[in-house]
C-alpha cells in the first residue's frame, strides 16, 4: 500500500505553514533601470527578444536596445507614422511593426534591416495591432477601419520587383503621420519621399489580396489582436480580437481565412484596448475607463471585472499566476493570484502606454519618453492549471499509482464552494478534472454554472459496440469537486488538509472522501476498462462544483445542455459512507433538505440598550421566541401538519432493518454509528495509532451502552426515515453587549422524507413562523427566505441494478453488503433520476470514520481501490443484465 508519492509526515506544523504562505514578500517591486528614448517621443509599443528590447515611438521610429547593457543599438527607420504595435516571430528572427501610416513592416532581427513592407489594398487607417503565425506563415493585423487583414507569405503579391519605383504608399495625406508636415511646400515633401525611397530600396513591397480581408470584423476600431494555439475547447490556431465596440471575438484560423467562432459580449462604453492570455485559460482585457475584465475561455463567462484604474487600461501582461495592468492614470498595478491587488507603481511621470515582459522583468513605456525595467517579486507560487492538455504531465506520473498522484494534486486545490475567495481555485480544480478526463480518454468540457457559481465538468467515455448491437447502455456518474472549508478547523487537523498525507493505510485531506477520492476511483475504473478493451458501456461523468452549497444553478446548467445527456440508463454515485468500519454497504435512500433564513429587523438603527431598552421590541428576542417554538423537548417538530405525509412504516420496510441490527449486535464498529454520524473509532488505542490525534480520540465507544435491538432500530429510523429540523446559527447586525441589534437572523434547515413534498413543507413552515411571530406583539418585521431545497431520494430495491451492485460488492469484499439509508442529502440525485428517466444507484466507498466535513477527513486506501474494482465489475456486468 506504500506509495512513494504520499508524504508520511506533514513537513511543517500547520501554524507556521499558513504564516509562510500569507506573509508579504521580502522586497516589493523595484525599478531597476530607466532609459529615455532619445527622440523625446512617447513609447507606444514594446517587445523584447532574448537580446534586444524594441520600442515603438510616436515619432515613427523603432529603437533597439541591448538588454544586457541598456544601451541603444540602433534606430529602425521607415515608418511614416506612430509605431503602434510590435511583435516577434516565435524564433525571434523577425520583428513585425504596425503603424499609424497604414502599413506593417517586417524587420530582420539579425541584420536589423527592413525586409518587407506590407500595405492593404484599402485605406485602413491606423493599424493598432499585428500578430504573426509561424505555422501558417501569415501576418494578421487589425485596424481603424474595423477590418482584420492578413498577408500570406506562401501566396505573395508584391508591388513589382525589388527596387520598384511604384509609390510605396497610396497618396492618402492622413497616412503621412504626425511628424511630417505635408502642408508645407511640395519640395520638402519630395525630399522626404526621396529619403524614404532610398531607405526602402532593398525592401520587398507587398500588397494584401482582396480575399485576405475580413471587413467589419467589429463595430468599432480594432485595438488589439492576440494569436494563440489550442485554447480551451478549440484545437488549432486562433485569433482573439478586442475592439472599441466593447466586444472580444474569437476567430479560428483556417487555411483559407479566418472564421468567427465566438463573441465575448462586453460593454459598448468600455472599448477593449489590450489583451493578454494566461496559461490557465483566462483572457485579461484592459478596457476604457479603467477596468480589467477577466474571461474564462473554458466557459466564455466574464468571471471578474476588476476596477483596476481610474482611466483607460492601455496594457496588460501576465505575471506568474496574476497580472500587471498599466493605465492612462499613470500607474502600473500588480495583481497576484486570485486577482488580489498587491502594489501600485507610480514612478512614471505620465501616461503608461505599453508594457511587455522579459524573463522576470516587466518593462513599461510612457509618454514621459522613458522605458522602465521592473523587478517584481513573486507574491505566490505559480500554481495554476494550464489549459493545454500536453502540459499536465500525467506521463511523468508513475504507472504504479497514477490515481494517487492525481488525487494528491487535486486535493491541493482548495475547491471550496460558497466563498468568493476560492472562486478561481474552484475553476482551477474544474479545469484540472477536465484535463484529467481528457487525458484518460474522455471527450470533456466545462459547462458554465449560474452567474457567480462554479462550473460543472462533463466527460464522456464511449464504449465499444459490436456491429450487431444497436446500442449499448449509458451510465451517468454524478459527483462533486467542491469541498467544505478547512481553515476554521486548522488546529484540529493532524496534517495540512490540502496536502494529502498517507498514514496507516488512510489518505488524509479535505475532499479525500467527500468527494474527490471516489470520483477519481470511478474515472480510473473506466479508464482501465477502456485500456483493457472491455468498456462495453458509455460512461458520462457529470461533476459539479456547488453541491456543498445546495447545488444552486445545477438544474439550469444541465437543462441547457440536454443533448449531452441522452439515453442515460442508470445514474451512479458514490458520496456517502458505510455504517461502520468493516461491512460494505449499499445506500438506497437519502433525505431531502430545505434551507431557510428567518430574519427579523426593526425599522430603525442599532440602539443603546440603556437608552431604549424596555421601550422597543427587540429583533433578537423576537427571533428566539420564534425559534424556541419550532421543536419541542422530545425533538418533535411543532410545525402543524409537518408529519402528515410521512410514509407509514410497513412490515416489509421494518424487516429491512433486521440484518443491520443483527450486524450491530456483533460488530464493535457499529455501536457508535448510532450515536453520531462520522464518529466511529474502534478503540482509543486504535485511534491513537491511526491518527495520533487526541482530539479525534475523544470520540470513543461507550462500551457500557446496552445493546437493544429496538432502540438501535429507532435511532437509525430517526436518522433515515423521519424528518427533522435544525437551527444552524443566529447572526446579529452588531456584536456589542450594550447594543440592541437592529437585525437578527437564523439559518434553519429541515430534512424531508417520503412522502413529504417541498412545497407543502415550505408553506407550512412559512405560515407557522409568521403565526408564532405575530404572537410576539412586536412592531418589528419578519422575512422568511427559502435558500435552497432538495427532494428526498428512495431507490427501488427491486430494480435489476441493485442486484448487480450487490454482486459486484460481494465479489470484492467476500460478504453481502448491508442495505442502508442516509440522513444526509444530495440535491441532484432525485432530480437526475427524473431528468434522465433512469434510476440512481449509490455505492458508498468510505467508512463511517471518514469524517466528511470535519477535521482529519480521510478515506482508507483499501476502500478506494476496492471501489474502483467494484465500479469496473459493475460496468462490465451492465450490458448483460436481464430485466
Ligand atoms: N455526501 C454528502 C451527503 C451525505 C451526508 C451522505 C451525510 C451521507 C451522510 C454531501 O456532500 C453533503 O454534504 N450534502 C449536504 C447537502 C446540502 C448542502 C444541500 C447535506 O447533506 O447537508
Ligand atoms: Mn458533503
Amino acid at each position: 500500500m506504500d506509495s512513494p508519492f504520499l508524504r508520511t509526515e506533514s513537513p511543517t506544523p500547520l501554524g507556521s505553514l499558513s504564516q509562510l504562505t500569507n506573509s508579504r514578500p521580502l522586497h516589493p517591486t523595484r525599478c531597476i533601470h530607466t532609459i529615455s528614448q532619445e527622440d523625446n517621443n512617447s513609447v507606444l509599443s514594446l517587445v523584447a527578444s532574448q537580446r534586444y528590447l524594441f520600442s515603438g515611438s510616436q515619432s515613427s521610429q523603432i529603437h533597439v536596445w541591448d538588454l544586457q547593457t541598456f544601451t541603444l543599438v540602433t534606430v529602425l527607420k521607415g515608418h511614416r507614422g506612430s509605431v503602434l504595435g510590435l511583435k516577434l516571430s516565435e524564433d525571434e528572427q523577425y520583428l513585425f511593426s504596425s503603424s499609424g501610416d497604414g502599413t506593417v513592416r517586417v524587420w530582420n532581427t539579425e541584420t536589423l534591416k527592413c525586409a518587407y513592407l506590407i500595405q492593404s489594398c484599402h485605406d485602413v487607417g491606423d493599424i493598432f495591432s499585428v500578430v504573426y503565425s509561424d505555422i501558417t506563415n501569415k501576418i494578421y493585423f487589425g485596424s481603424q477601419n474595423t477590418s482584420i487583414q492578413w498577408y500570406d507569405f506562401a501566396d505573395p503579391q508584391t508591388h513589382g520587383a525589388i527596387n520598384s519605383d511604384i509609390p510605396l504608399i497610396p497618396e492618402s495625406p492622413r497616412k503621412l503621420g504626425t511628424t511630417i508636415n505635408f502642408f508645407e511646400d511640395g519640395e520638402e515633401h519630395d525630399e522626404e519621399d526621396r529619403i524614404q525611397a532610398e531607405l526602402d530600396k532593398d525592401v520587398i513591397k507587398c500588397v494584401i489580396r482582396e480575399k485576405n480581408v475580413c471587413s467589419n470584423a467589429h463595430d468599432g476600431y480594432l485595438y488589439c489582436l492576440l494569436h494563440a494555439k489550442d485554447i480551451p475547447n478549440m484545437e488549432g490556431e486562433v485569433l482573439i480580437s478586442g475592439s472599441g465596440d466593447g466586444d472580444v471575438k474569437i476567430w479560428a484560423i483556417e487555411s483559407n481565412g479566418i472564421k468567427h467562432v465566438h463573441t465575448l459580449k462586453g460593454n459598448p462604453d468600455k472599448g477593449v484596448l489590450c489583451l493578454a492570455l494566461s496559461e490557465d485559460g483566462y483572457l485579461f482585457c484592459g478596457v476604457q475607463g479603467g477596468d480589467v475584465q477577466i474571461w474564462d475561455l473554458e466557459t466564455h463567462q466574464m468571471i471578474r471585472s476588476v476596477m483596476a484604474h481610474t482611466d483607460d487600461v492601455l496594457a496588460v501582461s501576465i505575471k506568474g499566476p496574476g497580472f500587471v495592468s498599466a493605465s492612462a492614470d499613470g500607474s502600473i498595478k500588480i495583481w497576484s493570484e486570485g486577482f488580489q491587488f498587491r502594489e501600485s507603481l507610480s514612478d512614471h511621470q505620465g501616461i503608461v502606454l505599453s508594457s511587455t515582459t522579459s524573463g522576470n522583468y516587466l518593462i513599461s513605456g510612457s509618454n514621459d519618453h522613458t522605458i522602465k525595467f521592473w523587478d517584481i517579486p513573486s507574491y505566490s507560487s505559480p500554481s495554476f492549471e494550464p489549459f493545454r492538455r500536453s502540459s499536465i504531465g500525467l506521463q511523468e506520473a508513475p504507472s504504479s499509482d497514477t490515481m494517487l498522484y492525481v488525487l494528491e494534486k487535486w486535493i491541493a486545490m482548495r475547491t471550496v464552494s460558497g466563498n468568493p475567495k476560492y472562486m478561481e481555485e474552484c475553476r482551477r480544480g474544474a479545469r484540472f478534472l477536465k484535463n484529467i478526463l481528457q487525458q484518460l480518454g474522455a471527450v470533456s468540457r466545462m459547462i458554465p454554472g449560474a452567474c457567480g457559481r462554479n462550473p460543472l465538468v462533463y466527460g464522456k467515455f464511449i464504449g465499444k459496440r459490436s456491429s450487431s448491437e444497436k446500442s449499448i447502455p449509458t451510465v451517468l456518474i454524478y459527483g462533486h469537486y467542491d469541498v467544505i472549508a478547512a481553515e476554521n478547523e486548522q488546529n484540529l487537523w493532524g496534517t495540512d488538509p490540502f496536502n494529502m498525507t498517507g498514514k496507516n493505510g488512510y489518505l488524509y485531506g479535505r475532499g479525500t472522501s467527500d468527494n474527490k477520492g471516489p470520483i477519481l476511483a470511478c474515472i480510473f475504473a473506466v479508464n482501465e476498462l477502456l485500456k483493457e478493451g472491455l468498456l462495453d458501456v458509455n460512461v458520462i461523468f457529470l461533476i459539479e462544483g456547488e453541491e456543498e452549497s445546495g447545488s444552486v444553478g445545477f438544474y439550469e446548467a444541465v437543462n441547457q445542455n440536454k443533448e449531452l445527456f441522452q439515453d442515460v440508463d442508470m445514474v451512479l454515485l458514490s458520496n456517502s459512507y458505510w455504517l461502520g468500519e468493516d461491512v460494505p454497504c449499499i445506500t438506497y435512500g437519502l433525505r431531502g433538505v430545505i434551507h431557510a433564513t428567518v430574519s427579523i429587523s426593526n425599522k430603525r438603527a442599532d440602539l443603546h440598550s440603556g437608552v431604549e431598552g424596555g421601550a422597543v421590541s427587540e429583533p433578537l428576542i423576537d427571533l428566539i421566541h420564534v425559534l424556541g417554538k419550532l421543536v419541542d423537548n422530545n425533538k418533535k417538530v411543532l410545525i402543524p401538519g409537518f408529519y402528515d405525509n410521512v410514509r407509514l412504516i410497513t412490515e416489509s420496510e421494518e424487516r429491512l432493518y433486521d440484518p443491520i441490527v443483527e450486524w450491530m449486535k456483533t460488530s464493535e464498529t457499529a455501536q457508535s454509528s448510532t450515536r453520531a454520524h462520522h464518529s466511529t473509532i474502534v478503540s482509543s488505542n486504535d485511534c491513537k495509532q491511526n491518527c495520533g490525534n487526541e482530539t479525534q480520540c475523544k470520540i470513543l465507544i461507550a462500551k457500557d451502552e446496552e445493546l437493544d435491538a429496538e432502540k438501535l432500530k429507532q435511532k437509525l429510523m430517526a436518522r433515515w426515515r423521519y424528518p427533522t429540523l435544525t437551527v444552524h446559527k443566529i447572526d446579529v447586525s452588531i456584536n456589542n453587549p450594550t447594543i440592541i441589534p437592529r437585525n437578527a437572523k437564523a439559518a434553519v434547515s429541515m430534512r424531508v422524507v417520503p412522502d413529504q413534498t417541498i412545497t407543502d413543507i415550505c408553506g407550512q413552515f412559512e405560515k407557522y413562523v409568521q403565526d408564532v411571530f405575530s404572537q410576539n406583539n412586536s412592531d418589528n418585521r419578519i422575512s422568511i427566505t427559502i435558500e435552497s431545497a432538495a427532494e428526498y431520494w428512495l431507490g427501488d430495491l427491486n430494480s435489476k441494478y441493485f442486484k448487480a451492485v450487490e454482486n459486484a460488492i460481494a465479489e470484492e469484499w467476500n460478504m453481502k453488503p448491508l442495505y442502508i439509508r442516509e440522513g444526509g442529502s444530495i440535491p441532484a440525485v432525485r432530480w437526475l433520476e427524473k431528468f434522465c428517466s433512469a434510476p440512481a444507484i449509490h455505492i458508498p466507498f468510505g467508512q463511517s470514520s471518514d469524517q466528511a466535513h470535519l477535521h482529519n477527513e480521510r478515506i482508507r486506501l483499501l476502500n478506494l481501490h476496492a471501489g474502483r474494482r467494484i465500479v469496473k465489475s459493475l460496468l462490465t456486468a451492465l450490458p448483460n443484465l436481464k430485466d
